[in-house]
């Protein structure tokens, strides 16, 4: 009998503490309902009790998504849990996720508990989660240093007290696989109640080993596995989603396992969560990675002309990568794109595909042909620029660019005239100085803007091939400490790192 193992994605959580990757109320919604779509057993939403914003982002999400069961992080203190309760109470199958650490590092450093106090803290933790909710979930954080002894009276506890699902996290992406499946093993060997719950692992990837953790942890016998989407997470990451969901499902010989998840929507949510954090999907990302069903050399591509599977192990619209013929051009209705936009993966209001078709209609002005890459692009923007409900009753309210004027040859210093727009008005500064174009209009937005901030990143990418492409830009911008993240594109690379720049500043004033 194949088993059918639970995705638990913590995207909206674990995959939200990664450096510049947090995400506005709207985005985590399309998010969480991309999600829901893809199939996923649990969404992690967020920490309710972390700040008021995460709160409502939990809130919002187990107010509007259907399908999946919705999830909040909770301490085993209960402050936590009643937020973590209160935010999921309109979830239609909420989940209480509590943690404690217990291995003696955290235990000694981080919480100065004794090893009796640690399993009588996990116990009323998960006791006080279960008076509000049913399913309720126990993580041992750092388990897999923890001493294995422990860990076996910890989670026969936890089981005891209510648990249904019990996590052992490999929190700092420590263990290799053969000692995971000897961790999980043990625990089924040993632990006498473990057929009331599931075992779940939640493997960081500081070793690059998070999904083959993961995956020997299912042959041992777990039933859940956390991941992210695109493995976003804490320093290094979390165990990808679309890597080990296609893992199992292309060796199903060896695992007898799947799970839920609709292979063929991970391409396109991969694309929707690169583009609302800004982290780039690496090229040879495998699965979801422009370059993972590329062939370059000759005798592969022979071979693949003469039959795909010679190398290839998966079939590319499998994980939704979608091969079409049909170009879109100047000629091309509103219907056609909406259907390509479809195709991609992309729901479009009403609203939402007429901006989306002006700004087709403004590239295909200076692209002849327009491809499938360039329509989530323009999507993509869109996502980008929609305004937080308070900002969306004033949309002039946001800076944005009108035109540049811009003369530079090498050993001279730039000399730029920038004209911005907010609120109906136009603004306009000249200046000379910067180390290159990119830098004065940097410059000159700083000043029109009035914001003391820094670059901290700028990453350009071609959208597409040929000499015609989009240039994509990705900005990192900081404020006192702060991190804001902007994105533009544009056939003209500087219009789109003004825009870039001009759409972090706008969420900087948000
Ligand atoms: O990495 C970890 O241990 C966690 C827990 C809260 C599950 O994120
Ligand atoms: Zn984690």
């Amino acid at each position: 009998m194949m088993r059918t193992i639970k995705t638990f994605d913590t995207t909206l959580r674990d995959g939200e503490q990664s450096p510049g990757a947090s995400m506005n109320l709207n985005e985590k919604l399309q998010v969480a309902a991309a999600l829901a779509e893809l199939g996923v057993d649990v969404i992690e939403a967020g920490f309710a009790v972390a700040s008021p914003g995460d709160f409502e982002s939990v809130k919002a999400v187990a107010d509007s998504v259907r399908g999946s069961s919705i999830c909040s992080l909770a301490r085993c203190v209960n402050k936590d849990i009643e937020a973590a309760a209160e935010a999921l109470k309109n979830a239609e199958t909420p989940r209480i996720h509590v943690f404690l650490a217990t291995s003696p590092i955290h235990r000694e450093y981080k919480l100065r508990m004794t090893l009796e106090a640690n399993i009588e803290a996990a116990v009323a933790g998960v006791k006080y989660a279960r008076q509000f909710c049913s399913d309720v979930e126990f993580s041992a954080e750092d388990a897999t240093r923890t001493e294995i002894d422990h860990l076996c009276r910890v989670v026969e506890a936890v089981i005891n007290a209510g648990a249904t699902t019990v996590n052992i996290p490999d929190t700092v992406g420590y263990a290799t696989p053969a000692e995971m499946y000897e961790r999980i093993h043990s625990l089924f060997k040993r632990v006498a109640n473990i057929d009331r719950c599931v075992i779940s692992v939640h493997n960081h990837n500081d070793l690059g080993m998070a999904v083959a953790t993961s995956l020997a942890a299912v042959q041992a016998g777990a039933g859940q596995v956390e991941c992210t989407i695109n493995g976003l997470g804490e320093r290094a990451g979390n165990c990808s989603l679309e890597e080990v969901v296609m893992a199992l499902k292309t060796r199903s010989d060896v695992f007898n396992a799947g799970t839920r998840i609709v292979t063929q929507k991970l391409v396109p949510v991969s694309r929707l969560v690169s583009t609302v954090t800004g982290l780039k999907v690496p090229r040879n990302k495998a699965i979801v990675g422009q370059n993972a069903f590329a062939h370059e050399s000759g005798i592969h591509q022979d071979g693949m002309l003469k039959n795909p599977t010679t190398y290839e192990i998966m079939c590319p619209a499998d994980v939704g990568f979608q091969k079409t013929d049909l170009v879109l051009g100047k000629h091309s209705g509103r219907a056609a794109l909406a259907d390509r936009a479809k195709t991609l993966g992309y729901d479009l209001n009403t609203d939402e595909l007429s901006r989306v078709f002006d700004e087709f209609k403004k590239l295909a002005d200076r692209k002849k042909n327009i491809y499938d890459e360039d329509i989530a692009a323009l999507i993509q923007q869109q996502i980008h620029e929609q305004k937080t409900p308070a900002a969306a009753k004033s949309p002039a309210a946001d800076w944005s660019f009108v035109s540049y004027d811009l003369h530079c040859c090498t050993g001279k210093e730039p000399a730029l005239t920038l004209t911005l727009q907010k609120d109906g008005r136009e603004y306009v500064k000249t200046i000379s100085g910067g180390d290159g174009p990119v830098d004065a209009l940097f410059l000159a937005i700083r000043e029109l803007t009035g914001q003391d901030m820094s670059i901290k990143e700028y990453t350009v990418q071609s959208v597409t091939d040929g000499e015609d492409a989009q240039g994509e830009t990705a900005v990192l911008l900081t404020r006192g400490g702060e991190v804001f993240r902007g994105h533009g594109v544009s056939t003209d690379t500087l219009e789109a790192g003004t825009s870039a720049i001009l759409n972090a500043v706008n969420r900087m004033l948000r």
